[in-house]
């Protein structure tokens, strides 16, 4: 597999393949854990944005939870599908550098798998802008967790896909850093998880990376069918149908001190 230097033009590519794949991205992708998305939510929340929605897997979390959520996502393909899921939620084509909420309307602004792709001089600015004073910032990231020989495999596979390296934070940093963000005024925290796959699911799962979906079709089947015979090696030494899936939420809040 040849894989192309990570410049900002694969990076702007990569940030818009998400429409592409909904259907799959909201079938296959992972929730998220329910500590972690509590402890993102400053207390007495009740409105919500959450910016860079996709197909809803946090809006979801945040309606269960009886707030108000307005989603804000900029690929139609994936508004469509967050509005079909999850009907409750005002749900506004638009990205994080244009947030359609007034000034001090949100208590809470929060973002799943998407700060990376945000320009994040404008999305702070909109952020300050649309957070009422004592609100807040939430960013999780699900992260795989390589605790186990068959994850550690498939995420090489998946890194040489990638094409450059993704640092996963399996142990808080004495300093949290966010790009975008002021250091001094981030908390940071881990919420470890599991799920049960199959290889179908984690084979499906990986389809949806934005770096997998734009890799070429012969390219993209050699990835997944070498994660598959990863994982079907590994059940087949365990004798299982499935196997834990074992992964980390990655948490950030901010709780700008000036408003
Ligand atoms: C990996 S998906 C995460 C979706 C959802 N938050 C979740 O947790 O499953 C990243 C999302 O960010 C969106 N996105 C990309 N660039 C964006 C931008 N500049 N502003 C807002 N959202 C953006 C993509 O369209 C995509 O839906």
């Amino acid at each position: 597999m040849t894989v192309p230097d990570y410049t900002p033009e694969i990076h702007a590519r990569r940030a818009r393949a998400f429409g592409a794949l909904a259907e799959e991205y909201e079938r296959w992708r992972p929730r998220y854990p329910d500590d972690a998305v509590d402890w993102m939510l400053p207390q007495g929340a009740r409105e919500v944005a959450d910016v860079g929605a996709g197909t809803g897997k946090l809006t979801g979390l945040l309606l269960a939870r009886g707030l108000r959520v307005t989603a804000v996502e900029p690929d139609p393909a994936m508004v469509a599908v967050l509005s079909r899921v999850h009907p409750a939620a005002d749900a506004r084509q638009a990205g994080a550098d244009a947030l359609p909420l007034g000034d001090a309307s949100a208590d809470a602004v929060v973002v799943g798998q998407a700060w990376h792709w945000f320009p994040h001089e404008q999305a702070v600015a909109e952020i300050r802008r649309v957070l009422r004073p004592g609100g807040r910032l939430g960013l999780i990231w699900n992260q795989v967790w390589p605790a186990e020989p068959w994850q550690t495999e498939v995420e090489a596979l998946n890194a040489r896909a990638r094409g450059h390296e993704v640092d996963v934070q399996d142990e808080l940093p004495d300093v949290v850093e966010v790009e975008g963000l002021p250091t001094e005024e981030l908390e940071a925290a881990l919420f470890p998880w599991t799920e049960l796959l199959d290889p179908a699911a984690v084979r499906s799962r990986l389809a949806t990376y934005s770096h997998v979906a734009l890799l070429a079709d012969a390219e993209r089947d050699e990835l997944l069918d070498q994660v598959t015979t990863v994982v079907s090696a590994e059940m087949t030494r365990r004798g299982t149908s499935t196997l834990p899936f074992r992964q980390v939420a990655y948490c950030v809040r901010w709780t700008p001190s000036a408003l």
